[in-house]
């Protein structure tokens, strides 16, 4: 061959677009914790969740449901409204509605395990 020098591009480009192609398909979020790792705590916050949560918000995608999917929902810098996701402002959400989303009626220790169990996802 007396070009090399183009096939060896052709392959950098190829790889390129690989690379490309693989991190729009799947944006790379900070993994959730296994449930087989999870605390007393998170695993009650984890059935709060089922109760109260699961019927709009997806845990484990941030594909919309009735309202944003959570997953990652506490390692990153924003919430979808841009608010940061601090356990105050969740626990504010949660306990007085936002928006769309209707307020829950959870005790004290109900708030505390689903907070737990938000920071695994
Ligand atoms: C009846 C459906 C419904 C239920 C139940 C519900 N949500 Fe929501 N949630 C929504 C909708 C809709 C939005 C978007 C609100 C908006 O932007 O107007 C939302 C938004 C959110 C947000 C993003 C807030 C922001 O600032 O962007 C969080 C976090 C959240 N919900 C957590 C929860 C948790 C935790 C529970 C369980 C205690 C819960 N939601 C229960 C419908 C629901």
């Amino acid at each position: 061959m007396r070009l090399p020098t183009s096939s060896a591009w052709a392959s950098v480009w190829t790889g390129a677009a690989v690379v490309a192609l693989s991190l729009t398909a799947c944006k790379p979020l900070p993994p959730s914790k296994p449930s087989s790792q999870w605390t007393p705590q998170e695993a009650r916050g984890a059935a709060v969740f089922e109760a109260k949560c699961a019927r709009c918000h997806y845990p484990t995608t941030t594909h919309s449901l009735h309202g944003p999917g959570l997953q990652a929902l506490t390692k990153l810098k924003s919430m979808p409204s841009g608010a940061p996701p601090t356990d105050e402002r969740l626990s504010d959400r949660i306990l007085h509605g936002y928006g769309m989303m209707p307020s829950t009626d959870l005790s004290d220790q109900q708030l505390q395990d689903l907070l737990a169990y938000l920071h695994t996802l």
